[in-house]
C-alpha cells in the first residue's frame, strides 16, 4: 500500500488491495497482449494480409479466448484475495465491507472512466473479432485447409472444378442463422473428431446432414430457368497403340420448367425437381446407391408407386418414413467434389490435348500408373510420374529422345490425374465416391431407370429407352466432330422432314 499516494480514499485503497494477487496479475497481462496482439491481426486482416488459414485461426479462435480468459482472471483474482484476507482476519474492519463507491470522490471518478473507457474497447475489439473470425471460418481456405489431411480430396476437387469460386459455406450451410448455428455445433464436432482421430476414411458420403439442396443451389441456380438442353461431347481412347480415339455428341434433355401454359413438359430437370411433380425414394444400402421403392406425385395429386422386382422392401409405414424427397444432388451428388475414375480422367486431358495422343500406348500407360496403389499420395504422384516417363525412356527411346518435352507433359499430366481423384490416406477415389450423372462406371440415372422399376399396381415401367434422356447426335466417330457443322448437317439416320402442306 505504501506505493500508492497518500490521499486516495479508503474504498480505492482496498480495491488495489484486493488486486494485488498473482492470478489478478496474470489476467491483465493475458488480456494486453492479446488485445495488443489483436490489434494487429485485424489491422492486417482488414489489409488483407492474413492469408494463411494457421495465422488466421491463431487470430480468429486462440487470440479471443486468451483475452477473454484473461478478463475472467481479474476479478477473479479480486475475489480470491478478499475471501483469503477475510479468513486470515487481517484488518477485518477495512477488508468486511465492500468498497463504498462515492462519485465526489475525483480519485473515484477518475477510476470509474478508466474502466469505463477500457470496457468500451474490449467490447469493441471482441465484436470485431468474432465478426472478422466467423467470416474467416465461412472460406474455402479454413474449411479446406484446418483439418487439410481429411478434406484434402474434397479441397483438391473444389479447386479443380467450375464451383471454385463458391464458398464451401454456400452449399455446406446456406443463407439463414439457425443453420449457421447447427452447422457451428457439427464443425466443433468435426474439430474433436480430427483431434482425436477418430473421423472415418473416407468421410462419408452422401452427407445425411446437408441441408436440402434446393435451399442451396437454387439461391444460384433456379430450376425454372434451366432452358434448353445440354449439348456434349465426350472423347474416349482405346488402350491401343495409337490411343484410337471414338467421338459422341449427345445433346441431354435437361430442359427446363417454365415452358408456359399448354407447352409440353422440359425433359429432366422438370420431371424430378420442378416444383410441382414430387419424387420420392428408398435406398436400401447406405451410400443410396440400390433404390428399391419409388413414388411420383404429379401436379394433380396423383400418385404412383414404383418398386424393384425381388427387392426386400420394409413395412409400407416405415417406407413412408425413411423415404426421402429427390433433389439436385441426388443426381449431382458430385458438383464439386468430383473423382473422375482413372480412364475418364485421362480421357478428358487426352481430349483436351490433342498433341499427347501421338505418344504410343499413352492412355494405357497412364491409366495402368494411376490404378496401382501406393502408400501415400504425395509417394504416388511421384510413381506415376516416374513411371511413365520410364516407359516411353524404356520402350520408346528414340521418342523419348527426340520429344523428351512432350513425353515430361504427359507424365506431368498423368501424375496430375493422380492428384485429383486418389488419396490413399484418406481411402478416397472414383470407386468409393461414385457420380451419379449417367450409367456407365455406377447405376446413377439407371438405379431407377434400368427398366426394372415397375409400377406396383400396373403396368408403368420408369423408361430405359436410349433417347429418354439424351439424343445421340454422333455415335462413336474417330474424329472430332466439327458442332458448326453438325447443325448445318441433319444426322443421317433422322428421318426425312414431312413436306409441308401448301394450299
Ligand atoms: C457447389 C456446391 C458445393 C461446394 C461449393 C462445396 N461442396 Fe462439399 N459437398 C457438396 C455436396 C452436394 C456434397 C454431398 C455429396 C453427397 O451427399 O453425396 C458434398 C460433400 C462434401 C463432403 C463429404 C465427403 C464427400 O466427398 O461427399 C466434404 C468433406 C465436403 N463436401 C467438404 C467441402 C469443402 C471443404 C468445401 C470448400 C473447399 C466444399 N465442400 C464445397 C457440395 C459442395
Ligand atoms: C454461389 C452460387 C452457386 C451455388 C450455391 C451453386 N452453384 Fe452451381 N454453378 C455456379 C456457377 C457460377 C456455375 C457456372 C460455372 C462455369 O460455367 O464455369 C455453376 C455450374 C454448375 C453446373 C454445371 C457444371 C458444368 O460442368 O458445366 C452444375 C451441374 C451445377 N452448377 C450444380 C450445382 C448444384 C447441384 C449446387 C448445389 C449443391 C450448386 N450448383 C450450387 C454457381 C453456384
Ligand atoms: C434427375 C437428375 C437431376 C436432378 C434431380 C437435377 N439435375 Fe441438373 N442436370 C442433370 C443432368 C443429367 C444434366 C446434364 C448433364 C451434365 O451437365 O453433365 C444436368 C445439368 C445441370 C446444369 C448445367 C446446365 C447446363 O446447361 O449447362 C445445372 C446448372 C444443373 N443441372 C443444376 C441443377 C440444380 C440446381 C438442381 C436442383 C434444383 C438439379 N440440377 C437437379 C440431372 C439432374
Ligand atoms: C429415384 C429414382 C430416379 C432416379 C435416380 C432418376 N430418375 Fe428420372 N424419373 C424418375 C421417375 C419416377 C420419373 C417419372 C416416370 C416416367 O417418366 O415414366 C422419371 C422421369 C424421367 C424422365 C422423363 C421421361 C419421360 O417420360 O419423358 C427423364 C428424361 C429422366 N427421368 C431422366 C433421368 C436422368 C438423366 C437421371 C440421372 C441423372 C434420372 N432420371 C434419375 C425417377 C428417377
Ligand atoms: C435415365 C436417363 C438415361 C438413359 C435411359 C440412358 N442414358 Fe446414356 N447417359 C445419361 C446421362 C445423364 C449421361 C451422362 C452425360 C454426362 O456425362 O454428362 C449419359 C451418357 C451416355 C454416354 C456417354 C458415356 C461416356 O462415355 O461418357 C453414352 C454412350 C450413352 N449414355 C449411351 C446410352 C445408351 C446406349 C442408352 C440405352 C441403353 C442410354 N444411354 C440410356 C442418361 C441416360
Amino acid at each position: 500500500m505504501s506505493v500508492l499516494p497518500k490521499s486516495l480514499s479508503p474504498a480505492i485503497v482496498r480495491l488495489f488491495n484486493y488486486a494485488r494477487n498473482p492470478l489478478t496479475v496474470l489476467g491483465f497481462g493475458l488480456t494486453t497482449l492479446s488485445g495488443l496482439t489483436l490489434i494487429v491481426f485485424l489491422t492486417l486482416e482488414v489489409a488483407g494480409q492474413v492469408d494463411n488459414p494457421y495465422t488466421g485461426l491463431f487470430g480468429s479462435a486462440f487470440l479471443p479466448v486468451v483475452f477473454v480468459g484473461g478478463l475472467l482472471l481479474m476479478p477473479l483474482g479480486i475475489l480470491r484475495r478478499r475471501r483469503a484476507l477475510m479468513r486470515s482476519g487481517q484488518s477485518a474492519d477495512t477488508i468486511t465491507t465492500y468498497p463504498k463507491l462515492d462519485f465526489n470522490d475525483p480519485h473515484l471518478r477518475r477510476v470509474a472512466l478508466v474502466i469505463a473507457a477500457l470496457t468500451v474497447i474490449n467490447v469493441v475489439v471482441l465484436a470485431t473479432t468474432s465478426v472478422v473470425g466467423l467470416n474467416f471460418m465461412d472460406t474455402p481456405k479454413f474449411c479446406g485447409t484446418v483439418c487439410h489431411r481429411v478434406m484434402r480430396p474434397e479441397y483438391t476437387a473444389y479447386q479443380n472444378s467450375p464451383h471454385s469460386r463458391v464458398k464451401c459455406v454456400q452449399c455446406h450451410i446456406g443463407p439463414g442463422a439457425s443453420w449457421a448455428v447447427r452447422s457451428k455445433f457439427d464443425g466443433l464436432r468435426q474439430v474433436w473428431k480430427v483431434m482425436t482421430g477418430t473421423y472415418s476414411h473416407p468421410i462419408p458420403s452422401p452427407v445425411h446432414t446437408l441441408r436440402p439442396a434446393r435451399d442451396t443451389c437454387e439461391s444460384c441456380h433456379w430450376p425454372a430457368k434451366h432452358y434448353g438442353d445440354k449439348l456434349r461431347v465426350v472423347g474416349r481412347f482405346a488402350e491401343d497403340e495409337k490411343n484410337s480415339a471414338s467421338f459422341t455428341a449427345l445433346l441431354l434433355r435437361t430442359g427446363g420448367g417454365a415452358y408456359g401454359a399448354g407447352q409440353p413438359h422440359g425433359g429432366i430437370h422438370w420431371w424430378h425437381i420442378y416444383a410441382d411433380n414430387r419424387i420420392r425414394y428408398l435406398a436400401t444400402d447406405q451410400r443410396r446407391q440400390e433404390i428399391a421403392w419409388v413414388e411420383l406425385t404429379t401436379p394433380d395429386g396423383k400418385r404412383t408407386e414404383f418398386t424393384r422386382e425381388g427387392a426386400n422392401l420394409p413395412p409400407a409405414d416405415s417406407i413412408q418414413n425413411q423415404a426421402r424427397v429427390m433433389d439436385c444432388i441426388d443426381c449431382h451428388n458430385r458438383p464439386t467434389h468430383l473423382f473422375e475414375t482413372p480412364a475418364k480422367a485421362v480421357d478428358s486431358v487426352l481430349q483436351r490435348q490433342a498433341d499427347l495422343r501421338s505418344l504410343p500406348f499413352l492412355k494405357r500407360e497412364a491409366v495402368k500408373a494411376v490404378s496401382a496403389s501406393y502408400a501415400s499420395h504425395d509417394q504416388g504422384m511421384a510413381a506415376v510420374r516416374q513411371s511413365v516417363a520410364a516407359f516411353y525412356r524404356k520402350s520408346y527411346p528414340d521418342i523419348a529422345a527426340r520429344d523428351g518435352k512432350l513425353v515430361a507433359r504427359a507424365a506431368d499430366e498423368a501424375a496430375a490425374v493422380y492428384d485429383r481423384t486418389v488419396f490413399p490416406e484418406m481411402n478416397t477415389n472414383s470407386k468409393t465416391h461414385p457420380n451419379n450423372i449417367g450409367h456407365d462406371d455406377s447405376p446413377g440415372c439407371f438405379r431407377c431407370h434400368d427398366g426394372n422399376m415397375k409400377e406396383a399396381k400396373g403396368d408403368w415401367v420408369i423408361p430405359n429407352d436410349c433417347d429418354t434422356c439424351h439424343a445421340i447426335l454422333v455415335d462413336g466417330s474417330p474424329s472430332e466432330p466439327d458442332l458448326g457443322q453438325l447443325a448445318l448437317t441433319p444426322p443421317a439416320a433422322a428421318a426425312p422432314a414431312p413436306a409441308e402442306a401448301k394450299p
